[in-house]
């Protein structure tokens, strides 16, 4: 087993320094520059030559959806040919991952004056888009031979690396903020099998103590600084695409945290630029929380030369992260793809996760920053009338419970009347028709 490198045997690919350009065939557990620091990248040299044919690439990707293989029927995979391949030998650790629905959004449409559709990652097996990226991640884990992988989360990395883990026979190292994760996500983790540690720190805290970690002991590290995560997660893009028979909508609004999400999209639409499958990009645009704004400032105050970060707080646990690690690769693909980085209040979070809610979708709170985010980029005029408006949904309803029972009985924001009409609070009654006929009267 190696426990210093991910070998590359006859691959496809590359690994790419996003600062120096340095290439190499192998990378350390820290997936690092060994000449100067920064974090890698994939690249494929060899389509430069082999000229990726657009028009072939979707037939065969249509095909495969009649297919019985799981490579096939896996939304990650079924888009392997812009993938790093796995050697003949292997087979993916799969889910079934992808394939998640594209829902159009006509309340919002209507309340917003552009045509809204949401990209609900959240359907993924264990209910985030993290599965998209785990499963290619998770399949090299295996492929290199490792027995742990690990990972520090705000919660939902660490509910489908363990899963990945489980499924493919490898233990799961699990390092989480203490009291600041949902009991859902902790409780995946746990029925997964993974070894979980709740440390007392935040999330930032957890990730610095996991790069520290993967230096001393064979561990792989499964956060988004792990490239191959990132490449699972561009098929969210391929896959949009292709439900929109390949139209490219206006604009592509998506949560940021680490920053890992933003940066595969982003790095999805710019290779299928190259490679043909779109004429244009759409503008990919990153809403923070307010008090998890790292990006903003870093954009708006430093230029996006050095990163600005910020003690994180924010009641979207899974974006409450104050130093993201992919900071440069999402500020080049908001640059390369003319978006915007924006930030919206708690309120206004609150907002947004119970209007999705009330057309039937749901989504958890880092996840409703999208709609929220879209809201104040309407009224600034960034996003024009009836502009087409694809939002990420990153995380399932059922993943902060908490965050929305408060907000329905009235507990979170109790003092705002802006929310009331979106409150619908449980109603105690006696067991009796008349009580209920009459609470139908009520809300008729
Ligand atoms: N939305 C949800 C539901 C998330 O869980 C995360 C990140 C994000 C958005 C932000 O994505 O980090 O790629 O910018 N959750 C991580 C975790 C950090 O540990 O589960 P990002």
């Amino acid at each position: 087993m190696s426990s210093t490198s991910t070998p590359v045997r006859q691959a496809n690919f590359r690994f790419r320094c996003i600062a120096c350009g340095d290439l190499s065939d192998a990378a350390g557990q820290d997936f690092r520059c060994a000449q100067c620091g920064d974090l890698l990248e994939i690249t494929y040299p060899a389509w430069k030559e082999t000229k990726p044919k657009p028009q072939e690439l979707k037939s065969k990707w249509r095909d495969r959806k009649l297919s019985r293989r799981d490579e096939d029927l896996s939304g990650v995979w079924r888009f392997r040919d812009l993938l790093p391949s796995l050697d003949q030998d292997y087979h993916a650790v799969t889910l079934r991952e992808g394939n998640t629905p594209l829902y159009a959004m006509v309340r919002c449409a209507a309340n917003t004056g552009v045509r809204v559709f949401a990209k609900h990652q959240g359907m993924n097996p264990t209910g985030s888009f993290k599965d998209c990226g785990m499963t290619v991640a998770a399949s090299f884990a295996l492929l290199a031979g490792f027995r742990w992988v690990a990972c520090a989360s705000t919660g939902n990395t660490s509910a489908s690396m363990a899963a990945y883990a489980s499924r493919a026979g490898m233990r799961g190292l699990v390092l989480v903020p203490d009291g600041k994760i949902s009991w859902s996500k902790l409780s995946q983790a746990l029925d997964y099998g993974a070894v979980t540690c709740q440390l007392r720190t935040d999330f930032d805290g957890c990730l610095k103590l996991l790069q520290e970690l993967v230096k001393r002991a064979p561990v792989y590290q499964l956060n988004s600084i792990n490239p191959f995560r990132l490449e699972g997660q561009k098929t969210l893009a391929l896959e949009l695409l292709e439900q929109l028979e390949w139209q490219v909508p206006d604009h592509i609004i998506v949560p940021g945290g680490n920053l890992g999400n933003s940066s595969a999209i982003g790095k999805a639409l710019l290779e299928m630029r190259e490679i043909g499958l779109i004429s244009h990009l759409p503008k990919l645009s990153v809403i923070q929380a307010e008090g998890a704004n790292a990006l903003v400032r870093t954009l708006r105050e430093g230029g996006g030369k050095t990163l600005i970060s910020v003690p994180a707080e924010t009641r979207a646990t899974a974006i409450r992260i104050g130093n993201p690690a992919s900071w440069k690769k999402a500020a080049h693909v908001l640059d390369a793809t003319g978006g915007a980085c924006e930030q919206v209040s708690e309120l206004e979070i609150a907002h947004a996760k119970a209007e999705i809610g009330a057309e039937g979708i749901g989504c958890e709170p880092a996840s409703a920053v999208t709609l929220a985010g879209l809201k104040k980029l309407v009224k600034q005029g960034f996003v024009k009338p009836n502009e087409l408006v694809v939002l990420v949904l990153t995380g399932h309803l059922l993943k902060d419970p908490d965050f929305t029972i408060d907000f329905h009985r009235g507990e979170m924001f109790p003092e705002s009347a802006s929310l009331e009409p979106l409150r619908h609070p449980p109603i105690v009654l006696d067991a009796t028709l008349d009580a209920v006929i009459g609470t139908l009267k009520k809300f008729e």
